[in-house]
This record gives structure tokens, C-alpha cells and sequence, in this order.
């Protein structure tokens, strides 16, 4: 097998598709969009004009056009996102033998598997898995303003001016932190929910915070900035990826959809 064929696990899962789905994992369209743009009479295979939603292709054999536009299926590299509990290390391995994500993922199946950006082994939430190097890139680089949304819970109550303050950049040993946005969110506001399970303790507070930087503990620095120190720490947003249907300690696919809106950064 030369290094460009796909793997026998790869044809396994893209042979035959539905051209919606094909399209959709080519990252076109969303399924829906894929479906208007073949009933508008857009796509053709191997140069006819296929309209039918039903309609199978075969990725490997078949030509694959809209507008006139060769489509090709990307890359079958694989995405998957993994709800990270406490208590793991964003590494595949770890010398000293401490618990690490890796032992949560499928990396036998899918060598090459790495994580996107890193959280810190007390914080929880979303973390992205991919195969791909350059889509990670894309993801990782700072030109490209990739937003995560965080919840923190904070010991004391942020004012609306130390909010402010936090929401203009806030000086840290490494330089101020960009503009970000920040609000105070309530205990059964659902993004809480995961660094509060058990109801607001006295005396604390709950911070959302969208941010585009990716600094070493930024969020917990930001926060320690403006006098608050973080207790628990939580990720439910990763650019256009958000943290559901996946319980902890568990990992899902990406959505065709998912996939496209990466793909598409
Ligand atoms: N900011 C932090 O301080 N820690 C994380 O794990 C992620 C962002």
C-alpha cells in the first residue's frame, strides 16, 4: 500500500455514502444544505445531474461535482471530541505513569490521534482530538481568533468593574490579555451546571468567559488578575464545536456538520 491510499479501516466507513452525506463530510455543505443544493440541480455524478436524496456514491470511484466544481471527500483523517473529567493529563503518554487522556481515547484504532490545545489536568470540558496536523493548526493559530467559551467557578463575587476590567485586558507576567467577554452567570444557568453540581457555595461565584488566546492557565491568570481565584474550571466551547451529547470521561465523532465547520476554518 503506498502512503496516499486510504486505510482498509477508511474504506470500511465511507463506502458506498449518500451523496448528501458525501458532500456534507467533503465539507460543502451541512447535510441540509447539500440536500437543497442537489434538489436545485447543482451536483452531478461522473457528469450527470443527480437530484434523487437517496442516491449513492462510491468516494473512491466516482466523480463528484457541483456547479461544475470537482468535490473531493476530505482527507478521512478523524475528529472526535472528549468530555475530559478531572484528574487527566492533556498528554498520549506520561513517564511518570499519571493518569492521561490517551487512556480515554481510541488511539489503537486511529493512530496518529493527538489533542488539540491542552487543558489542565484539574479542568474539565471540551477537548478536540484529530488526526489532522493542519486542521489543528488552523484551530491552534493565533491570527486565527479561534473563541473558547469557559466557566469558572470563582471564590467571591466579581464587581461589574472588575468584570470590566477583565472584559478590556488585564496585565499578566507574560503581557495584558486580549479584549475578552465575561459575565456573571447564575448556578442554574445551564453552562454552570458543570462546576457547580451541587448547587453555588457560599461566598462563590460563577464566570463565563469567551476567549480567543491560548496562554498557558490564561483563564485561571485572568481571573487571579482581577482578585479571583478559580476553584473549578470547565470548557463547553471550542470554536464552532460545543460540549454535547457526550457524558464525562466519554468521547463522540464529530458531526458531518462539525467536521465541515472545522474544515471550513
Ligand atoms: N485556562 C486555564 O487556566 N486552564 C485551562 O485548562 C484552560 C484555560
Amino acid at each position: 500500500m503506498t502512503p496516499s491510499e486510504p486505510k482498509a479501516q477508511e474504506f470500511e466507513r465511507i463506502v458506498p455514502m449518500r451523496l448528501q452525506r458525501f458532500l456534507a463530510r467533503a465539507g460543502v455543505a451541512s447535510r441540509r444544505g447539500s440536500e437543497n443544493l442537489m434538489t436545485a440541480g447543482r451536483v452531478t455524478v461522473n457528469g450527470v445531474v443527480v437530484s434523487e436524496l437517496g442516491s449513492k456514491v462510491d468516494p473512491l470511484v466516482d466523480e463528484v461535482a457541483v456547479d461544475g466544481q470537482v468535490v473531493r471527500l476530505s482527507d478521512g483523517h478523524t475528529y472526535l471530541m472528549l468530555y475530559k473529567p478531572r484528574g487527566y493529563l492533556t498528554t498520549m503518554s506520561d513517564d511518570r505513569g499519571r493518569a492521561c487522556v490517551a487512556s480515554l481515547v481510541p488511539h489503537d484504532r486511529y493512530p496518529g490521534l493527538f489533542p488539540v490545545g491542552r487543558l489542565d489536568g484539574d479542568t474539565t470540558g471540551l477537548l478536540l482530538f484529530t488526526t489532522n496536523g493542519d486542521a489543528a493548526q488552523r484551530m491552534l493559530h493565533p491570527s486565527h481568533h479561534v473563541w473558547k467559551h469557559y466557566v469558572a467557578l470563582v471564590r467571591g463575587v466579581p464587581t461589574a468593574e472588575q468584570l470590566e476590567r477583565l472584559r478590556k485586558g488585564v496585565r499578566l507576567d507574560d503581557g495584558m490579555s486580549e479584549p475578552c467577554e465575561a459575565r456573571l452567570l447564575s448556578a442554574d444557568d445551564a453552562a454552570s451546571v458543570a462546576v457547580v453540581p451541587e448547587g453555588m457555595p457560599y461566598g462563590h461565584a460563577v464566570v463565563g468567559l469567551s476567549i480567543h488566546e491560548g496562554r498557558k492557565h490564561q483563564v485561571k491568570r485572568m481571573l487571579a488578575a482581577i482578585g479571583h481565584e478559580v476553584v473549578r474550571l470547565h470548557r463547553d466551547e471550542f470554536g464552532p464545536l460545543r460540549l454535547t451529547s457526550v457524558q464525562p470521561g466519554c468521547w463522540r465523532m464529530l458531526t458531518d456538520e462539525e467536521r465541515a465547520a472545522i474544515e471550513a476554518l
